[in-house]
């Protein structure tokens, strides 16, 4: 039992929920950002992996310790063929420029979708730098290409179907736990905060294992303007929102009150304090 008064518990149970661990982002809005400025709307996207470098620094900063972008969907091909090219292209060139300080900020390089339709450039770039990230502990960047969570969903079933079939799937009944062994995107932790940019409220196919007990922040801010003051603000949102996880209020308020042991069944990973003060300076 710490010997801290109980309301330094309240306190250090509050900044322990201010940081979400695992943030997922839609990073929308580049094609508005461009046509507001009578360009055409691959500039938006350039734009928007700047936004992606700056939101990376400020997520690892913060000790968020895993962030995933959607960076494509398995819808996105239907976009008109150039858009479609100059997005890989830029992904292409932008693995390259950022391999390096990925590295040195310690952050881990990961992907989820489907690899069998990317260009052979993308699929050697991403491999690349996922080995030479690989040792990062810092935070985990997952970029979700070419992904879509029906193809998670169906991908993972014909893998419950294969694994029946050649008895590698151990017996007995399919858990929760069992099933997400499964999935491909298992890489990706359950999400604790989803912020969309761009003003739509609608999670598009995105990660419907991992959503499923997110808090959701819609911005209207479009994604090239995103910066660390509106992840500061979603993550402001975050600590104000109750979870609950299925039980009543008086349950998840205990737990708050509650010092380490049920504290930590709640956030399991340690927080860092200096996010909370951080964040009381924006207030
Ligand atoms: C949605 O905005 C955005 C995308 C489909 C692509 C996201 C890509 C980037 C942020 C840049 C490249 C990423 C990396 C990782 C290098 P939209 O085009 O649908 O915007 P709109 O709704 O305004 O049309």
């Amino acid at each position: 039992m710490s010997d801290t008064s109980p309301a330094d518990r309240e306190r250090e149970a509050q900044a322990r929920r201010l940081v979400p661990r695992s943030v997922a982002m839609i990073m929308d809005g580049n094609g508005r950002w461009a046509q507001q400025r009578g360009l055409p709307r691959v500039a938006g996207h350039r734009a928007g992996a700047i936004a992606v470098d700056r939101v990376t620094e400020a997520a690892a900063r913060l000790g968020i310790e895993s962030l995933t972008l959607y960076a494509f969907s398995t819808e996105n091909w239907q976009r008109p063929a150039h858009e479609v090219e100059t997005l890989w292209k830029l992904l292409v060139r932008d693995l390259k420029r950022r391999g390096p300080k990925l590295l040195k900020q310690g952050i881990r390089l990961t992907t989820i979708g489907r690899r069998d339709r990317m260009p052979a450039a993308a699929v050697s770039e991403i491999d690349r730098v996922q080995r030479e990230t690989a040792g990062g502990t810092k935070m985990q960047l997952c970029l979700a290409l070419d992904y879509g969570g029906w193809w998670d969903l169906t991908e993972m079933a014909e893998r419950v179907r294969r694994g029946e079939r050649d008895g590698t799937l151990p017996p007995g009944p399919l858990t929760p736990e069992s099933l997400e062994r499964l999935l491909p995107s298992a890489i990706v932790p359950p999400v604790d905060l989803l912020i969309r940019t761009g003003g739509e409220a609608r999670i598009s196919n995105y990660l419907p294992w991992q959503l499923a007990y997110a808090e959701l922040v819609f911005l209207p801010v479009l994604w090239p303007d995103f910066d660390d003051d509106g992840l500061t603000t979603a993550c402001r949102e975050f600590s104000h929102r109750r979870r609950r996880f299925g039980r009543v209020d008086e349950q998840a308020e205990a737990e708050l009150r509650t010092p380490e042991p049920l504290v930590a069944a709640i956030e399991p990973a340690p927080r860092r304090r200096g996010l909370a003060a951080l964040l009381r300076s924006k207030r």
